[in-house]
């Protein structure tokens, strides 16, 4: 089944697109490379023997979606294209709502058009705001705390209303929690540009010396050692976790909502702790007041994907703070420039 994966040079997806071609599938990437490199593409051949067709264009463009979708015999699409920095969009809204709504409501039209009637869209744990009680399943009430978060909100709003006007379509809502990791190969995986705003990012740029000490943000909040809480959850599981949604809920119509994650909770101070002994390096830190907008703890209840998806994450802690670190240290300045 041929499949386009927009965003697909990004970090979550490269490694659903190398996860796709070990499954069979033979995906097609699109991607405008505004937060990603074609270096990735030479890294996904030299892990799967496979260089897919890669597609250089905007997802707001609304011909060359056509074109992509109709000249590769497309039959499902996965959405990951968007902008995500939290901090980014409270500076630039108009640009995460361009990115992220208007983008994706070309996508949905170019789709109509060609004829495709099967999308996955990367939602995010953002949508359940500060969530009354953990863990969160996705019946939870949804809200926005920042543009970022919104512009998710209002896809969703967006998407169960098309696929409302149009029954036969299959839509699934892909909430993920907070990926993190790399293909076990250490040839890919995250590259932010700048400073990292994640934990993980910024933590394995301490140890491999690009920068002195992370920043911990709060340590008053009411979780056992007083940092932030969350449902880090390894970037391959969460790549299965697409092919899972394809093949069980991408065949079905319908609307589908699924939290991505693992279920358990880890604070700050235990992925500093988990990364030095994987990295076996220090980790310098230090307490910092809270990050505006941050809330304690932040867990999924997975067992809908489990039920339905039959997927589960299986990659402890020590998995993917193994992998973050055989990435960051083979890789230290992240991918060669194009
Ligand atoms: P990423 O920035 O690595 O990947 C996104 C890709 O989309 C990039 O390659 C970028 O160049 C491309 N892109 C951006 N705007 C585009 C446009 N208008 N047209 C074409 N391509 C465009 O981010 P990621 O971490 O891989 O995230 C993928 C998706 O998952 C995003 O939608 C993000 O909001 C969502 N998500 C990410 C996280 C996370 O913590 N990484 C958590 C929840 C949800
Ligand atoms: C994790 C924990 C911080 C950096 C964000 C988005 C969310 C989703 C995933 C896209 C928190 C603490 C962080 C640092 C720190 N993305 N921290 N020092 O905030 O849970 O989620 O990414 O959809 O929408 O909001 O992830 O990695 O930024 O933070 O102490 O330098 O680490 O306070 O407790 P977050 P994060």
């Amino acid at each position: 089944m041929n499949v386009l994966v927009t965003g697909g040079t990004g970090y979550i997806g490269s490694h659903t697109c190398i996860q796709l071609i070990e499954a069979g599938f033979n995906p097609v990437l699109l991607d405008n490379l505004y937060n990603s490199k074609k270096a990735v593409l030479e890294r996904i051949k030299r892990v799967t023997g496979v260089e897919p067709l890669f597609i250089q264009a905007d997802v707001r463009d609304k011909n060359a979606l056509i074109n992509a979708l109709q000249a590769n015999n497309i039959e499902a699409v996965i959405h990951f294209a968007g902008l995500k920095a939290v901090g980014e969009s409270v500076e630039k809204p108009l640009e995460y709502y361009d990115n992220n709504v208007h983008g994706t409501l070309v996508l949905a039209d170019a789709m109509r058009e060609a004829g495709v009637t099967r999308l996955i869209f990367s939602s995010s744990a953002t949508v359940y705001g500060d969530p009354a009680s953990v863990p969160i399943t996705e019946s939870f009430p949804t809200s926005a705390t920042n543009p970022y978060g919104r512009s998710k909100l209002i896809v969703e709003e967006c998407l169960t209303d098309f696929q409302t006007a149009n029954p036969d379509w299959s839509i699934t809502l892909l909430r993920y929690f907070n990926p993190v990791g790399s293909h076990p190969s250490g040839s890919l995986g995250e590259d932010p540009q700048g400073i990292p705003n994640n934990l993980m990012p910024y933590v394995a740029q301490v140890a491999v010396g690009r920068r002195e000490c992370v920043s911990v943000f709060g340590d008053d909040y009411p979780t056992p050692d007083g940092t932030g809480v969350r449902d880090y959850i390894h970037v391959m599981d969460l790549a299965d976790g697409h092919i899972a949604a394809l093949k069980h809920a991408g065949s079905k119509p319908g609307l589908h909502v699924y939290n991505l994650g693992t279920g358990n909770g880890y604070s700050v101070l235990d992925m500093i702790d988990a990364f030095a002994k994987a990295s076996g390096k220090p980790i310098p830190y230090q307490f910092v007041t809270r990050r505006p907008g941050d809330i304690a703890e932040c867990w999924a209840d997975p067992s809908k994907a489990q039920r339905e998806l039959h997927w589960q994450a299986t990659r402890n802690l020590e998995e993917m703070t193994r992998d973050a670190w055989r990435w960051q240290s083979s890789n230290p300045q992240g991918y060669p420039e194009d």
